[in-house]
């Protein structure tokens, strides 16, 4: 197996091969669309191409500027929510070791997220922590004017520069935001902090091949270039030419859909690797917020097995039937661990000596698959030969592209997000925002009701 394979062989007693086949014409007309930028939210489509056309120019302004900061820090703390984060936290959990230490003989700095949530416990925690260490800050924002980052990057820029000075706290700040607008952006040009830009055409969720993604991944020591070039290799096996069923990305979105239709309302994106949490995390707002809206919508949840069999495998195998499962599945892991023999046998596995761990995560994963299968969950079979770069470059991509589909097939715009503003409104009408005077009115009205 060289790439990514998509088989929906337990798709199948749910959905005929042949209703799935008549999503053939519906699936090319919109990938068409996609990529003739006729389609709804065509002005958000930048990150389509953006794997064939990052020139090597982008890739070494980015690694240089993470090489030069890496060699002054131990920590980079990035600062940035939703799409700003997700993909870059779901590529560095993927790929690091699961307990810090380092992967290969060079040394990078520990990389950790604020911004993404207002928690004052784990600000305070993370300032703790900063306290005597050497680090830097990426702070990353399209608008610039995201309360939980710019709150965060208000509290850590003051920290960072009475430890250093000003001068010296520029120097180890990196600001990526839009190009030209917004307060991120003025900050910059007051005061001269490193820059890069996101592409106006290219939304937070589908960022991660742009500094947004690629320098934090860089910053930990991965390898932006295979990333890139998993995700060129799906460009391609994705493009308008490939027949429908040659097309992960088009049989993805047309299963889920059908699916949809049929009555499964939840997919469950499940794996066995708990350093795939976050690919998880990642997935849930592409999905969730490209197609949550008017009243439609596949819920997006996820399980990490076998740790939430022992949660969440009742429900899945016996609860409300509106479910379906798309599970990851990676080929060939890269440690060996045996299993020893014990003298006594008292746990009884000794006929399990012997074999690798993996031998037995791979064993629950299809006795589990089967299971789900009998008891009513339709299962999708995501597999990757490896977790490396450039098999997760595949992966994201595959995912991006088979959500614009999808959202297509659903007739919303897979590229907007209206939603989120109405939870701001209502904590800004709360705080008292200036502007807000009549919201604020009428909620503390509806509050004392
Ligand atoms: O997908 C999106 O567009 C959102 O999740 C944004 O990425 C998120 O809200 C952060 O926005 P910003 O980068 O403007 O701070």
């Amino acid at each position: 197996m060289k790439n990514l394979e998509l088989n929906i062989d337990n798709v199948l007693p749910f959905v005929s091969k042949e209703v799935l086949e008549g999503y053939q014409e519906l699936t090319s007309y919109h990938i068409r669309h996609l990529h003739q930028r006729t389609g709804k939210g065509s002005d958000f489509l930048g990150w389509l191409d953006l794997p064939s056309k990052i020139n090597e120019e982008s890739i070494v302004e980015i690694e240089d500027a993470a090489n030069e900061l890496n060699k002054k820090i131990e920590v980079m703390v990035v600062i940035g929510i939703g799409g700003s984060y997700l993909g870059a936290k779901a590529v560095i959990d993927a790929l690091s070791h699961s307990f810090g230490l380092s992967l290969n003989d060079r040394s990078f700095p520990k990389i950790v997220f604020a911004g993404q949530n207002i928690s004052e416990d784990y600000t305070g925690e993370l300032i703790d922590f900063l306290n005597d260490k050497s680090y830097a800050i990426t702070v990353i924002s399209k608008s610039g004017t995201t309360t939980e980052p710019a709150i965060a990057f208000r509290i850590l820029r003051k920290h960072l520069e009475n430890k250093y000075g000003p001068e010296e706290a520029g120097k180890r700040i990196i600001a990526i935001t839009s190009e030209g607008r917004g307060a991120l952006r003025s900050l910059v040009e007051e005061k001269g902090y490193r820059s890069f830009v996101i592409p106006d055409d290219v939304g937070g969720r589908y960022s991660l091949l742009t500094p947004v993604g690629l320098l934090p991944v860089v910053q930990a020591g991965f390898d932006i270039r295979q990333l890139i070039a998993g995700a060129k290799k799906m460009e391609e096996m994705t493009s308008p030419e490939i027949p429908f069923w040659d097309n992960p990305s088009a049989v993805y979105a047309a299963a889920r859909n059908e699916l949809y239709r049929q009555s499964p309302k939840t997919e469950i994106l499940a794996s066995y690797h708990p350093k795939l949490i976050y690919l998880a995390e990642w997935w849930k707002q592409l999905y969730g917020e490209s197609e949550g809206k008017e009243k439609k919508g596949i819920f997006p949840a996820s399980v990490n097995f076998t740790a939430d069999l022992h949660s969440m495998g009742q429900y899945i195998q016996e609860g409300q039937r509106n479910l379906f499962e798309t599970v990851i599945s990676i080929h060939n892991p890269s440690r060996e661990v045996l299993i020893p023999e014990e003298a006594d046998d008292a746990d009884g596995l000794n006929f399990l000596a012997g074999k690798r761990i993996e031998e037995v995560n791979k064993m629950a994963e299809l006795g589990t698959m089967l299971a789900h299968v009998d008891g009513g969950v339709p299962n999708i079979l995501i597999r990757l030969p490896e977790l490396n770069e450039y098999y997760l470059g595949q992966l994201m991509y595959f995912f991006q592209k088979a959500c614009a589909v999808s959202g297509y097939l659903m007739n919303v715009n897979p590229f907007d997000q209206p939603g989120v503003e109405a939870y701001k409104n209502n904590m800004f009408a709360l705080l008292r925002k200036p502007g807000f005077e009549e919201e604020t009115e009428l909620i503390y009205k509806r509050l004392n009701k």
